[in-house]
């Protein structure tokens, strides 16, 4: 039997509609939600996520700044800006783009940004308060795949399995840290692509989610019948029938894990399209506590 489509475009455009009410109830209080982002340098992939970032922003009527800074800068400088951006009340949601140039301290630059404007989740603040199930900023993608679980009819993850193939600061851990809470109540596992016996871990689970970018990592062995598979991978593998001689692929063998799966991600179109919902609808509800009372 061929597995359930998760499709990130469908659910994310749900999302998107909601959210629009959210702004039109901001509109009315006169407020318009503000997006900063900041990017250092001229890497390319990250100049196009921020391109993507500040056109979803418009097109749901969040107003977006978008601020390019030398890749030279001192970090002194970094901090200052972040510190303007902190204090200017038109601005409710700020992000670094992420990775940053080496001379710079991430986690200065990260706890720099104010925990109230963290629509990435990264502040310290938060990633604390995440874990220990209090209100947070969570970041885009571990909610966007929880939010996607809930709403394929998933929202049930009591005693479940999870094993997180993924174990950083943007994916593996805040994924962790949503689905231990106890009204959760999942059993949750994080490995490495490089775990001892990964098989017997990938085997184990109810849900698996993977994110190592290593083209068709998990085969159909290494899951269990009727697995929840959710592929947040990112790789071009070459394909002489496209255009571009190149197509993305996920890190899960699609073609045949769907044959055994219950349900799964396929990529493009699965966890990434939510992405950037997810980083909207924290820039909403920033803007939502910042405005209320
Ligand atoms: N780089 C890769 N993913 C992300 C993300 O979610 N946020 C930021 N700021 N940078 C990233």
């Amino acid at each position: 039997m061929s597995a359930k489509i998760l499709d990130g475009k469908k659910i994310s455009t749900e999302i998107r509609e909601e959210l629009r009410g959210r702004i039109r109830k901001l509109e009315q209080k006169g407020v318009t939600p503000g997006l900063a982002g900041i990017l250092v340098g001229e890497d390319p992939a990250s100049a196009s996520y921020i391109k993507l970032k500040q056109r979803a922003s418009n097109e749901l009527g969040i107003r977006s700044e978008m601020v390019r800074l030398p890749q030279s800068i001192k970090q002194t400088e970094l901090l200052k800006k972040i510190e303007l951006l902190n204090s200017d009340a038109k601005i409710h949601g700020i992000f670094v783009q992420l990775p940053l140039p080496e001379h710079l301290e991430q986690n200065k630059v990260l706890s720099a940004v104010s925990s109230d404007k963290d629509v990435d989740g990264f502040h310290p603040l938060n990633v604390g308060k995440a874990w220990m199930g209090q209100q947070a900023f969570l970041p885009a993608t571990p909610s966007g795949i929880y939010e996607m679980l809930i709403r394929s009819g998933y929202s049930d993850l009591k005693g479940k399995s999870v094993v997180i193939v993924n174990v950083d600061n943007l994916i593996g851990k805040p994924l962790a840290s949503i689905l231990a809470q106890q009204e959760v109540g999942a059993n949750v596992t994080l490995c490495l692509p490089s775990t001892p016996s990964l098989s017997a871990c990938t085997r184990w689970a109810d849900i698996l989610v993977v994110s190592v970018n290593k083209p068709k990592f998990i085969t159909p062995e290494m899951v269990r019948a009727g697995v929840i598979a959710i592929d947040f991978g990112s790789n071009y593998i070459p394909d002489p029938s496209s255009k571009t001689g190149k197509r993305l692929v996920g890190d899960i063998d699609f073609d045949t894990v769907k044959e055994k799966a219950e349900a799964i991600t396929p990529v493009p179109g699965g966890v990434g399209p939510m992405t950037v919902t997810m980083l909207l609808a924290n820039t909403v509800t920033a803007a939502e506590r910042q405005t209320s009372g």
